[in-house]
């Protein structure tokens, strides 16, 4: 079964599956060995590994590499956050097509004007025509070459302030557009915001939570509520930025890397993930 068709299979199961962040082949190889079911090429992450803001500053070729090198580290599917499709319609084709090409499983395309910044980020949350961005959804939907290629339509309303309504209104017109699954967004510390959506949605297509700041919400109540695929989009960039942290502190504080060594991967560990075995019998 192709990668799509996976994800496909993941978002349509009964339940909850569990997709995180990650912005390099590394990190989607850590995803795949503690169990989760989907990587998440994050732009946030991405960026923030360049040293840069999530506000549309890379191209839709970097974040496309990215991607790509994810895919080809880890048999999970990985699902690219396109951010707003980086343009107009053409644009939106074009990311499609390329990510397909890359053997990426999925997209997910946002309804912000580009360019975009973080949903975190306190002002400039403008939100794309809806109209407009359910055409894209369909220009997307056409562009793609194999039926199981699965586009995420991800609404910002509730980011934006737009409210309840126009939230419910984007979903549904972006699903009759053939989006494959909705994603809906919440800057809220409780889930509340999200299970209303889920109470009033009476959509078909899967529905996929970001539960950043509500991060109390467990997968128990996340799949009760009737969410398909919970995003941990950002914690493996956070956990590593403090890890990394603490260890040079340390060593440049005590003048060698003995008390931090238990909290570092050996370096055989490091041989393991990047499989050096595998290319070692290739070089014999
Ligand atoms: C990302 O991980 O880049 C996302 C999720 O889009 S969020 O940062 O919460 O907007
Ligand atoms: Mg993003």
């Amino acid at each position: 079964m192709g990668t799509s068709a996976r994800l496909r299979r993941i978002l349509e199961a009964p339940g909850a599956a569990r997709a995180a962040g990650a912005q390099d082949a590394l990190t989607a190889r850590l995803v795949e060995e503690a169990g989760f079911d989907v990587v998440w090429a994050s732009s946030f992450v991405t960026s923030a590994s360049r040293g840069l803001p999530d506000m549309s500053l890379l191209t839709m070729t970097d974040y496309l590499q990215a991607a790509q090198w994810m895919a080809r580290a880890t048999p999970l599917p990985v699902l690219a956050d396109c951010d707003t499709g980086f343009g107009n319609r053409l644009n939106v084709a074009l990311t499609v097509r390329s990510h397909e090409e890359a053997g990426v499983a999925g997209i997910c395309i946002e309804d912000k004007v580009f360019p975009k910044r973080n949903s975190f980020m306190s002002s400039g949350q403008r939100l794309e025509d809806r109209e407009e961005f359910a055409a894209r959804v369909g220009v997307a939907k056409e562009a793609q070459r194999s039926p199981d290629f699965v586009v995420v339509a991800r609404t910002e309303a509730l980011i934006a302030g737009s409210g309840m309504d126009d939230a419910i209104g984007r979903a549904r017109a972006y699903e009759a557009a053939g989006a494959d699954a909705i994603l809906i967004h919440s800057k809220y510390e409780r889930p509340d915001e999200i299970e209303e959506f889920l109470r009033r949605w009476k959509g078909s297509v899967p529905v996929v939570a970001v539960p950043t700041t509500y991060y109390t919400w467990n997968i128990e109540e996340a799949s009760r509520a009737g969410v398909s695929l919970v995003i941990y989009a950002n914690q493996t960039m956070r956990a590593s930025v403090q890890a990394v942290r603490d260890v040079l502190l340390r060593i440049r504080a005590e003048g060698d890397s003995a008390s931090s060594e238990p909290d570092m991967a050996p370096v055989k560990e490091i041989f393991r993930l990047t499989e050096a075995d595998t290319w070692n019998a290739i070089d014999a």
